[in-house]
């Protein structure tokens, strides 16, 4: 099969970024995520003939020949983006940095400056993944999750593997300055619930969204 017909056909929808989970109009909670990951997944991709939607919380830098961009800010607009968009996916890749805590009580005027100690207290997010296995029409979709991990790495992406009924997930060494969340390489292992599928050695986002895009057209063939 040509380059251009590996994912012939097929419907991909690709998250990017970390959220960003408001405390007032100007302040967010967020995390590192540079969406590199994710958007270079959406490249490779579209260049390997799927029909791509990328739902980020940043910007996309290259002019990206999409089907469709979604911008969204927080969790829970992610959530909904996926879920109105789940019966017409046939791969899901989870690239994203999802918040897992959001402000309780979002401002919405500017918080002002005080004098003393500020405690803001803090909700769980929805775990988008997981929540999403309850959806009739996840059914049939092909789910691939990627765990940021600085101990354990096998150990604990396999355990959300499970948990989240991952097809696959891509696990990556968050505490490594050179590579992963915000870096413009990455290195990872791409688990399955057999085990190690494949150990991806460190190079240009772009590459390992290659490598990792043909480990799961192969795997649609079947
Ligand atoms: N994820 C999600 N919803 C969340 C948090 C994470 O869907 N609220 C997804 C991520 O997009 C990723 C996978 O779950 O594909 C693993 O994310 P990660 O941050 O590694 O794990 P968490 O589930 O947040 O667990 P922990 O923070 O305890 O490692």
């Amino acid at each position: 099969l040509p380059d251009s017909e590996l994912l012939a056909g097929v419907r991909v929808v690709v998250t990017a970024g970390g959220t960003r989970e408001p405390v007032d109009p100007v302040r967010y909670l967020g995390n590192r995520s540079s969406g590199k990951m994710g958007t270079a997944l959406a490249h490779a991709a579209s260049g390997y003939g799927a029909q791509v939607t990328l739902v980020t919380t940043v910007e996309p830098a290259l002019e990206m020949h999409l089907e469709r961009i979604v911008r969204v800010d927080t969790a829970a607009e992610m959530h909904d983006a996926l879920r109105a968009r789940l019966s017409e996916t046939d791969l899901l890749l989870m690239a994203a940095a999802v918040a897992d805590w959001q402000p309780a009580e979002p401002s919405p005027r500017k918080l002002k400056k005080h004098a003393g100690e500020w405690l803001l207290r803090l909700l769980p997010t929805p775990d988008i993944l997981t929540a999403l296995r309850e959806e009739p029409a996840r059914d049939g979709v092909f789910v691939v999750g990627f765990a940021a991990e600085t101990e354990d790495l096998i150990d604990n992406a396999r355990a959300k593997l499970q948990e989240k009924g991952l097809d696959l997930i891509v696990v990556n060494d968050v505490g490594r300055p050179d590579i992963g969340m915000g870096a413009e390489d990455n290195e990872v292992t791409v688990i399955d619930a057999g085990g190690i599928v494949a150990r991806l050695e460190r190079a240009s986002k772009r590459r390992i969204a290659e490598q990792l895009l043909r480990i799961v057209a192969d795997r649609l063939r079947r």
